[in-house]
């Protein structure tokens, strides 16, 4: 899979590119992920890439112009563009599988007060993180780009995602470590018994218990 995200803050994408199960990835190149600079599109003699709104009101607009040329640039058959924006439909897990299917996504990071509105005719999906307002998409084009790559084959265990927390609308059982008590609060005994049927049938009991104290509205959708 190809991800190229297009930001006027490639230096916020560091850290995530260069550490951790993201950084393997891309070593074993199961994924390629391209940072690209707005600003580097522009067509203006002094790089501008954002400009008052008409009719006035606060802050600065993104123009259309490097963002079209950009996705111009960018664009292959295959491909799927996502614009980041609070206005998006909102993230979640099933979203991150679907994507993880695709071929090749460009992500555009909003920024500023916003957008021009006629970037949205070369978009395919908006998205939305969550109902609060960043000061851009950069966060949320990492945490969509995250939440998809390690779902891609070879990336982590399947069987570390196959339980994951929203699979089949649950959330996840609770899980222990060493030591078995810790300072007076102890492992369950059945995860010490040994007894996978019963261990089996006890963490999907905690996972509806914990479910519906927590998320109600996730039973509901099952
Ligand atoms: N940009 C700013 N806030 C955002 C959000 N909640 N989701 C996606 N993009 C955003």
């Amino acid at each position: 899979m190809k991800i190229d995200i297009l930001t006027l803050f490639p230096n916020m994408f560091d850290g995530f590119l260069n550490e951790s199960i993201i950084k393997r990835a891309i070593s074993k190149k199961l994924v390629e992920i391209n940072i690209h600079n707005i600003r580097y599109y522009s067509k203006d003699p002094h790089k501008k890439v954002d400009d008052y709104g008409y009719g006035g009101g606060a802050g600065m607009v993104l123009m259309p112009q490097p963002i079209f040329d950009a996705v111009d640039d960018l664009r292959t058959d295959d491909c799927k563009v996502i614009l980041m924006t609070p206005q998006g439909e909102k993230y979640n897990q099933n979203m991150a599988y679907k994507f993880s299917n695709y071929k090749h996504l460009i992500i555009i990071c909003g920024h500023y007060e916003g957008f021009d509105e006629r970037i949205r005719n070369i978009v395919d999906i908006e998205i939305s993180i969550g109902d609060y307002v960043l000061t851009g998409g950069e966060i949320p084009a990492m945490v969509v780009s995250d939440s998809i790559i390690r779902l891609i084959d070879g990336v982590i265990k399947e069987d570390s995602h196959l339980n994951d927390s929203f699979n089949n609308n649950l959330l996840d059982y609770p899980e222990y470590t060493h030591p078995s008590d810790f300072r007076g609060m102890k492992v369950p005994d059945i995860l010490l018994s040994g007894h996978h049927a019963n261990i089996e049938k006890w963490r999907l009991e905690e996972q509806i218990k914990r479910t519906k104290e927590r998320r109600p509205d996730l039973l509901e959708k099952r």
